[in-house]
């Protein structure tokens, strides 16, 4: 969901509604705005696009405000229509309230609100939090502001809102626990906004608001406080984002300029890390936290989606390089199983966003249990990142495409730097292996540039492929976690069914569903698995599978059995992910083109899942 707010002396509606355009990519399913007019307080809203939403407010002739608020939806109570939508009214229809999260308790409060008389509208969660508010506010004769605090205490769950209020035309009220909020700070004006996207183009100021805090913005005045109502002094960042760096630049799609993008992206996330010449490696997050890296009996590993797989990448990585035992975890399991975790763990936390939920909850819980966190994030000032004991940004930049594809690649260079720093520290890494690995390492953005220029081959196996009801990913070694994240791509953007599989264990089961309509994409690179990939591909082709096969350049073998084959660059067995998995980016992407698929907003897909 998406969040955008404004006060200050523009027109509010155009800064909202471009700003919900820019927050699209979260995920959305219905978006909607509430604005002082002449006429008061006046909530518009519609399911779809916030292009639809646009139509509709055409109907009407004067919305001109200088205040208002606005919201990007992604269902989670009720289903996405005009009515689910945001903002909700409270029931005297002076306050209006955009909210983003999951309100644990609201059936209990809505029972009790139900007894009291309260009627509601919508089956959100977010419409018994507005008028929750305003029974607090009618019973104790406060203001707007002290309810919210009071109602705070009884909320259970997450949550990101603003308020406008009609009495105050010039006030704006905010507050977060586990859903992010940024406030833009300008000229006599302030944004406000689930992420930076929106805000940049008119200010580089921004405070975070932290969990259990509230921002009031009354007369243009930006005052914080903690719902314990103690006042605390807003922090201002400056932010660095370019707004060129979230723009299309001439790309049909965000996915695409993203997956072209990859060059840069990983030798930006190496810049000023990596000096192959001189055996330089330096990852500032880590300094603090060597010690304990070096000398943890054991790393875990958590995350989500894209980033798990970046994870599993990395338990070759560090398992290889630096022989500490690794368990890749996905958060939502690991929060809730009581994990055996101590002191002694070493837990990295891998987050494009920064904000998803279970992550979050995830890391909570091992740093409560003494570990130590280390976050990796792409997300500067992220919640993930504000939450982990230390990290090292990705610096891929902005990521719009709800298919995650250059910040998967940024987490696993850093991960990579990480896993080749531990294991010369340690020892495991020899000298002169380790200035093998990171001469080599320097060389990637020039092979993934390479690879990319496959793009007219790989349209061409789309455009044979387009049709197929399934597709199976398989791979070994480092490229099993490439087999998954080259299936889970295909699933998200073309609504393919797609499995990814260890090569191996394609006998135990996903060979059965082989035919001649099946086509099998196999990772088939020069590796110490390549002979037994060869003999799983020989399985498929007996049994009249259709074969695409991701090959090293040169490769002579696999040629004869394969109906396409994708030739990558050489590079060493432990970074061939950075550049295999490009091909199945760009697999994944024509496919959805051709398919008419919405690309970068795929259906029911959010961005950033800040809802468990
Ligand atoms: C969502 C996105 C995925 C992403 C996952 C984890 O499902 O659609 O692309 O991999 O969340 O997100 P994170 O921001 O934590 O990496």
């Amino acid at each position: 969901c998406g969040i955008v707010a404004y006060v200050g002396q523009q027109e509010a509606l155009p800064i909202i509604i471009k700003g919900l355009k820019r927050l699209e990519y979260r995920g959305y399913d219905s978006a909607g705005v509430a604005l002082l007019t002449k006429d008061g307080l006046g909530v518009y809203k519609k399911k779809g696009k916030v292009s639809e939403l646009e139509n509709h407010l055409v109907e009407f002739a004067d919305l001109s405000s200088k205040i208002g608020i606005g919201h990007t939806r992604w269902a989670t109570h009720g289903e996405p229509n005009d009515v689910n939508a945001h903002p909700h009214y409270s029931a005297s229809e002076k306050f209006a309230m955009i909210h983003n999260g999951i309100i644990e308790n609201y059936d209990v409060l809505k029972k009790d609100l139900l007894n009291k008389g309260y009627v509601f509208h919508s089956e959100t969660d977010s419409e018994v939090f507005i008028k929750f508010i305003e029974d607090i506010f009618v019973n104790n004769h406060c203001s707007l502001e002290e309810a919210v605090r009071l109602a705070l205490h009884k909320i259970v769950g997450a949550y990101a809102i603003v308020i406008v209020n009609k009495e105050e035309p010039d006030t704006l009220i905010a507050a977060r626990k586990g859903s992010p909020l940024v406030i833009g700070v300008g000229q006599d004006e302030y944004f406000l906004a689930s992420d930076a996207t929106p805000i940049i183009e008119y200010t580089n100021q921004v405070v975070y608001l932290d969990d259990y805090e509230i921002a009031v913005i009354r007369d243009n005045q930006l005052q914080i406080k903690t719902i314990e109502n103690v006042e605390t002094n807003p922090y201002i960042n400056q932010l660095e984002l370019e707004l060129e760096a979230i723009e299309k630049g001439g790309y049909d799609h965000f996915m695409l300029k993203e997956i072209n993008e990859q060059p840069r992206s990983i030798a930006d996330c190496m810049r000023g890390r990596l000096d192959a010449k001189n055996g330089r490696l330096v990852l500032g997050g880590l300094r603090d936290y060597m010690n304990k890296f070096q000398n943890a009996k054991r790393i875990i590993i958590t995350a989500c989606g894209t980033s798990w797989h970046a994870g599993l990448v990395a338990e070759y990585l560090f398992e290889e390089f630096a022989r500490i035992p690794v368990e890749v975890e996905y958060a939502s399991e690991f929060r809730y199983r009581n994990p055996v975790v101590g002191p002694e763990d070493f837990i990295i936390a891998i987050s494009q966003s920064g904000e998803t939920a279970d992550t979050l909850a995830a890391i909570e819980l091992a740093k409560s249990k003494g570990a130590t966190i280390f976050g990796v994030c792409n997300v500067v000032g992220s919640s993930i990142a504000r939450a982990t004991h230390a990290g090292s940004y990705t610096h891929a930049g902005p990521e719009i495409g709800v298919a995650s594809t250059k910040a998967f690649t940024a987490q696993i260079s850093v991960l990579t730097m990480m896993a080749l720093k531990l294991g010369y520290q340690r020892g495991t890494l020899s000298e002169s292996r380790y200035m093998q690995l990171l001469s080599e390492l320097e060389t990637i953005p020039s092979k993934v540039e390479r690879a990319l220029k496959l793009n007219d081959k790989i349209q061409v196996i789309a455009e044979k492929y387009k049709d197929s009801r399934n597709f199976l990913y398989l791979g070994r070694g480092y490229n099993f976690p490439v087999a998954l994240e080259g299936a889970l791509k295909l699933k998200e953007i073309s609504y393919i069914h797609a499995e990814g599989y260890p090569a191996a264990e394609m006998k135990h089961g996903p060979i059965a569903l082989i035919d001649e309509e099946m086509p099998v994409v196999f990772i088939a690179t020069k590796d110490s698995s390549y002979e037994k990939v060869v003999s799983n591909i020989q399985e498929v082709k007996a049994r009249k599978g259709k074969i695409i096969a991701v090959v090293t350049e040169g490769d002579d073998t696999v040629k004869h059995m394969a109906d396409y084959i994708i030739e990558i660059p050489d590079t060493e067995e432990a970074f061939v992910p950075l550049i295999s998995v490009i091909p199945l980016q760009q697999l994944s992407y024509h496919i959805a083109v051709m398919r008419g698929c919405n690309v970068d907003q795929p259906r029911n897909l959010a961005k950033s899942v800040t809802v468990e």
